[in-house]
Order: structure tokens, then sequence, then C-alpha cells
């Protein structure tokens, strides 16, 4: 019996990508997935060039030329994640909405990092919203992205405690550390589920 191909994922960020590199560095020999791109929507962000320091594909398409037209801008997403194959999508810090038009297209492949305990707080702001709201707790959430903000089934959740004297800042490098724990994890158990579901 031959193996199994490995399942090609597209990472989509902003920024820092520090969940970006978390994902790669869990792609390894045994692992079902392989990463085939790291995309950003801005030419500058800081994880282009590390994941190019790992030997990673990148590319990016600027958002700004394209305007309100988000179709098109998503097109010009599609095209390129086409091109490398990509077969599942990871969004990792990815600060642009994306449209049903969008996600539509990777219906049930694409997993998207919330800084939150879904489905409180979707959106921007998420750990000063916890805050202030007096919650004693916030964390993070994996879930397979739909067309809806935020939402869709959820894949793993981790929760940290909020301390007196929390700051945004403070409460969300407390999540993000777990954001790193469970992002791979839910990737691993995902890319198994669909390796099992694929006729070899
Ligand atoms: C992460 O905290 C992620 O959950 C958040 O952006 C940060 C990216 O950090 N994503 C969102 O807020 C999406 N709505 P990173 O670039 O270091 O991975």
């Amino acid at each position: 019996m031959s193996a199994q191909p490995k399942i090609k994922v597209a990472i989509l960020i902003s920024g820092g990508g520090s969940n970006m590199l978390k994902l790669l560095d869990s792609m390894g020999a045994d692992h079902p997935a392989e990463a085939c791109l790291v995309m950003s929507n801005k030419e500058n962000a800081g994880g282009l060039v590390k994941a190019a320091e790992r030997g990673i594909a990148t590319d990016f398409v600027d958002h700004k030329p394209f305007g309100e037209d988000r179709a098109a801008f998503e097109d010009a997403l599609i095209a390129k994640l086409d091109a490398a194959g990509a077969e599942v999508v990871c969004l990792a810090g990815f600060m642009r909405v994306l449209t049903p038009h969008f996600i539509n297209r990777f219906e049930g492949r694409m997993l998207n990092v919330h800084p939150s305990l879904l489905p409180k707080y979707k959106g921007l702001h998420t750990h000063k919203r916890a805050i202030e709201a007096g919650d004693s707790e916030a964390g993070c959430t994996v879930h397979v992205a739909t067309a809806k903000l935020d939402d869709g089934p959820i894949i793993a959740q981790a929760s940290v405690p909020i301390l007196e004297g929390d700051t945004p800042d403070t409460l969300a490098a407390r999540v993000l550390i777990e954001e790193h724990r469970i992002y791979p994890e839910a990737l691993l158990s995902f890319t198994r589920d669909l390796q099992g579901k694929t006729p070899s």
C-alpha cells in the first residue's frame, strides 16, 4: 500500500506570524500535512521573512489597491492558493474579513484561531472587552471558518485566568501561549480526520 500524499496547507497572516511559525514547526515528517504557502495581505508582514527563512514559499496580495472590491481581492488570493495547490487554509492572525465568496471556496477546509472563548467576543479587541466585562477568565478558540465571522464548529478551546491588574497586552500574552499550543493540536486532528476521509 502506498503512503497517502500529504495534505497541502496554506497559512494566511497579517503580522508577526507567531501562530504560523508554531504551525510550520508542528508539521514534521509524521504529520499528515505540509505547508505549501504562507501568504499575507501585507508585503512587509514580519512573518513572511520568518517563513521564507524556513524554506517555505511566501507571497502577498496587498488589499489596498482593490479598495472596496473585496471579491477581486479574494480572487487574487484564491489564484495564488490554487497555484500552490492549497487544500486546507489556516487563518493565523489574518486581519481582513473574508466574505462568503472566499470562504465558500474553501468550505469545511479552512481553520481560524480567535483570541476569545467563542461564542463570546467575536471581532476585535477581545481582551479589552473581556477585562471590561469583569470576566474571570479569557481564552482562545480554533474553529472551522464559516461564512459568519468568528463562527463555525469549534475544534479546540483553552482558557486562562484574568488576573488582577491585567491589561489587554498582559492578557493577550497569556492567551497567545495557549493559541500556540492548541492551534497545532487542532490542525493535526483536523488533517488526520481529513486524510481518513480521502480514498487512498
Ligand atoms: C493572534 O492572537 C490571533 O488569535 C489574532 O491575532 C493574533 C496574531 O498573532 N487573530 C485575530 O484577532 C483574528 N480575528 P500572530 O501573528 O503572532 O500569530
